[in-house]
């Protein structure tokens, strides 16, 4: 059947797909094809595209080093799985080994965060002999059941069993933590207390491992102070509990700062899990940690398209053209410009508790006036007021009362500048 609408699609969708599946906008879009930080709908339509489909189209749409590399190696062959010897998955992660800072690396290619989440979580599991986790509040790491058990964000929890013990820890979400009022390094130390007496109070004592995101994308970008992770991880390490950084939105240089979230807090995980955009939309995922945790596992275990050529062929070249464009410095000035120009737009409007975040992953978040009572509707209305004037912005957020920004790291300075005058003419215009 040939498609001619977004009308005629939306019917489709609504007709197939389950109901738990929802288009972002109230009018929804649909995409057609895009090219560079654009996208184009059924109708022609022309938008700057701000989220990625989730911060996984991540330096660009229908990059021709990217596009080729993958037709070239869709030509060849797709599909091996880990029992042949496959150059483009063996090259891959001993190029992910070498950027990851971890020593003496191995790397396990899975086929989605979810999953690089629940081996690395198995992986702990192994290696400590415990099913104790600790995970943050405010956190998000997937859908299966495991993954599941270590989100704390309600509207995505469908079930709380699964086979592990976990506690939660508070984070990096200050605007509404009880520790919300402290400075940085009493805000740490505060969260660092919290951690130790969980573990004292809670837990069996045999702590596996604990799983943060260094900035939390679900969650709404919410960032703790640098050298929170740090702190934390002294704790840790007393008690010989792994720390897992879960670098699904934060890793590749999107920060700016650094190229790995984990890097603004001085620690170095044992394990860190990778998945959307290392591939710039094809699908690829993993876990890379110490040679001697991520061999803890001691029977068979192997995931079927987990590392296959044709998405690893796509990861290199998409690591080739951040290296080579040094999209990580890109980030790092682009999202100085976007505070910048926001920073006053945000003082002025009494409906947006604060922008945050860092590099070209910020946000927003939307409150009533006078409070931080969140207010998912003005969020809701900011969106669509974007999209009318041509820009395509995320949602999130514990109560869906946030705007998340994720350009693409190759976007221009003209681009960038045509997205924020948009989102202030939908700030301004919205009330
Ligand atoms: C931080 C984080 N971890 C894990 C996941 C799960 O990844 P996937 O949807 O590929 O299973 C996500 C997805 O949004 C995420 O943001």
């Amino acid at each position: 059947m040939d498609v001619t609408t977004t009308e005629e699609l939306l019917a489709r969708y609504r007709a197939v797909l389950p109901s738990y599946l929802n288009p972002l906008h109230a009018v929804p879009i649909s995409i057609d094809r895009g090219e560079g930080s654009y996208v184009w709908d059924l109708e022609g339509n022309k938008y700057l595209d701000w989220f990625g489909g989730v911060l996984t189209t991540m330096v660009g749409h229908a990059i021709p080093e990217i596009v080729e590399a993958v037709q070239q190696q869709a030509t060849k062959v797709m599909h091996t799985s880990t029992l042949y010897l496959s150059e483009p998955m063996i090259a891959f992660a001993e190029e992910v080994a070498e950027v990851s800072g971890i020593p003496d690396a191995r790397v396990f290619f899975t086929a989605s965060g979810t999953e690089a989440n629940d081996t690395a979580i198995m992986t702990a599991v192994a290696n400590r002999g415990s099913n104790e986790i600790l995970a943050m509040r405010n956190s998000y790491h997937g859908r299966s059941y495991s993954a599941q058990a270590i989100t704390a964000q309600r509207s995505w929890s469908v079930a709380s069993m699964s086979g592990l013990n976990v506690n939660f820890i508070q984070g990096g979400y200050r605007l509404r933590s009880p520790f919300r009022e402290f400075d940085d390094s009493v805000y740490t130390e505060a969260c660092v207390a919290d951690l130790v007496q969980m573990i004292d109070m809670a837990t069996a004592g045999n702590v596996a491992a604990m799983i943060a995101e260094p900035i939390q994308g679900v969650g709404g970008f919410a960032v703790p102070p640098d050298g929170f992770f740090g702190a934390m991880g002294k704790e840790l390490a007393n008690r010989d509990i792994l720390f897992i950084s879960d670098e699904v939105q934060t890793g590749w240089g999107r920060t700016g700062d650094h190229f790995w979230g984990y890097q603004a807090h001085g620690i170095v995980p044992d394990m860190l899990t990778f998945a959307k955009g290392v591939g710039n939309g094809i699908t690829l995922a993993g876990v890379v940690g110490r040679a001697e945790i991520m061999n803890s596992i001691d029977v068979l275990s192997f995931s079927t398209f987990g590392g296959n050529p044709l998405s690893t062929a796509a990861g290199r070249a998409t690591l080739a053209y951040v290296k080579k464009h040094n999209l990580q410095a890109n980030a790092k000035a682009m999202g100085e410009r976007l505070t910048e120009r926001l920073a006053p737009v945000i003082e002025r409007t009494e409906w947006i508790a604060e922008l945050r975040g860092r590099g070209l992953m910020q946000a927003i978040e939307m409150v009533q006036p006078g409070g931080i009572e969140p207010d998912p509707g003005i969020a809701g209305r900011l969106l669509d007021a974007c999209k009318e004037r041509g820009l395509l912005v995320g949602k999130g957020g514990l109560y869906g009362n946030v705007i998340r920004m994720a350009p693409m790291l190759a976007i221009s300075e003209a681009e960038l500048d045509e997205g924020i005058d948009a989102l202030i003419a939908a700030i301004d215009v919205t009330n």
